[in-house]
């Protein structure tokens, strides 16, 4: 492929795909407003984590046909991948894609492709790409060719996603659409299926959002079954077998940049109609409270007097660094508000973003009357008790995530309360 693509925006999505692109050899130049990221980028340093991505990188800038800067170049193909995140009020906050667009009119020349990436509310690329795209005087769909093709990758296996993933692609028109699949063929093994934009955003807020009732119908479960005296897990696992049943799981929450977003945009869109999809988010939403008052009641019934606990996992979800919309975060909140002292340890969050953060496990634990599973990171799932033993003041372990090995920290002599799971359940 002879063809130059610039990628604007240079996280989680937008970094990994202009070094996928470049490592097929087209020539790409990044783009990024955050100048600190850049100029790492630049020194073939990251400035997110993802599995594989530093010795893409060192490739691709090697090679010489990935540079970076602050500002974009002409090319034959720009593809956006900038935050689509909502606001306060739980509206979409279109302001990067706007200003993103933007930046692109003064650098677009007649047969130029505009790609979005980002997740968007259905109609963003119609009614709000369009109007700035005409600013450039060029024939929207015959000079100018756009479209969308939303990223559906799972952060930590992204680069095996981007690749053997199904791909959507909605143009504005077929051309747009056809130009698009031609591009991602680079590297795309899975299929590409060809629609118009509003339905490919409709496509990727709907695969969200259809998690997120999910989730929110597991986390209703996990509630139910602590009432009546089950294990949800048990129960939902169970229920999985059955060849059409496919329950999610429960949790302290939905965090991170997508499922717990992407769901309002419908919800703002039509809110007479998005009746589930609202109840789903408030249920999801009420999980970090539901967790911290579990928290109280644990120590409460055990007499326990100004406790102490070790929250472990900041991250939205295991094995990633993205604190974004986390749900340890509320459930930070809630412990605040609930008066109970805390201190909280993430091995993969690299610098201390909270006040009561530590980046050590011994200090994390230490007189700590119950340790507190927030996330499913690996390091938590093998966690010896022995590491944190003689650190604790009383051995109680809160599992929220059903990820540690129970019955060996019960061995251990610890008391092992599950979310979910009637045994042990401190009464609500
Ligand atoms: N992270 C994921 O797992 C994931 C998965 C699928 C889809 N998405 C979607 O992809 C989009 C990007 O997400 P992300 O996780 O990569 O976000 P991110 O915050 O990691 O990266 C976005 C980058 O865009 C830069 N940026 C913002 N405005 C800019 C502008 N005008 N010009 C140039 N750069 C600009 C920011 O500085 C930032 O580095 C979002 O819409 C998100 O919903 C994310």
């Amino acid at each position: 492929m002879n063809k130059k693509v610039c990628v604007i925006g240079l996280g989680y999505i937008g970094l990994p795909t202009a070094v996928m692109f470049a490592n097929h050899g087209v020539q790409v130049h990044g783009v990024d407003i955050n100048e600190k990221a850049v100029n790492m980028i630049k020194q073939k340093q990251l400035h997110i984590e993802e599995e594989g991505l530093q010795e893409r990188l060192n490739h691709a800038i090697d090679s010489g046909k990935f540079t970076v800067s602050t500002t974009p170049e002409e090319a034959d193909v720009f593809i956006i991948a900038v935050p689509s995140p909502i606001n306060e009020d739980k509206t979409a906050n279109l302001d990067y894609v706007r200003d993103a667009t933007k930046s692109l009119v003064p650098y677009l020349r007649k047969g130029n492709l505009v790609i979005l990436e980002s997740t968007v509310p259905p109609r963003t690329v119609e009614d709000v790409m369009l109007p700035i795209l005409k600013e450039t005087n060029l024939e929207i769909g015959t000079e100018l060719f756009v479209s969308h093709s939303p990223e559906r990758v799972i952060p930590g296996r992204i680069f095996e996603e981007l690749t053997n993933n199904d791909r959507i692609v909605g143009g504005i028109n077929e051309e747009s659409a056809r130009l698009t699949a031609e591009l991602y063929r680079t590297f795309v093994k899975g299929t590409i299926h060809l629609t118009d934009a509003t339905t490919a955003e409709m496509v990727k807020v709907i695969e969200n959002t259809y998690r997120d009732v999910n989730i929110a119908f597991a986390n209703e479960l996990a509630k139910i079954s602590e009432k009546i005296g089950i294990n949800v897990w048990e129960a939902i696992r169970l229920a999985n077998f059955h060849p059409r049943v496919n329950i999610h799981l429960p949790g302290p929450g939905v965090g991170g940049h997508c499922i717990a977003v992407d769901p309002w945009f419908l919800v703002e869109l039509e809110p007479e109609l998005a009746k589930i999809i609202r109840l789903a988010r408030d249920t999801n939403d009420s999980m970090p409270e539901y967790t911290a008052l579990k928290m109280k009641r644990i120590l409460e019934e055990k007499g326990i007097q100004h406790g102490r606990v070790a929250l472990f996992g900041l991250a939205f979800k295991g094995n990633v660094d993205d604190m974004r919309e986390s749900p340890s975060l509320e459930v930070i909140h809630h412990l605040e508000r609930l008066g109970i002292d805390y201190t909280a340890y993430d091995p993969h969050i690299k610098e201390n973003r909270l006040s009561r953060q530590t980046q050590h496990i011994e200090e994390a634990v230490s007189h700590a009357d119950m340790i507190v599973i927030l996330t499913d990171h690996n390091e938590f799932k093998s966690l010896q008790p022995e590491l944190v033993d003689h650190k604790v003041r009383t051995k109680i372990i809160f599992d929220t995530k059903n990820c540690i090995d129970r019955q060996m920290w019960e061995k251990e002599g610890y008391e092992v309360y599950l979310l979910g799971d009637a045994k042990n359940v401190p009464k609500m």
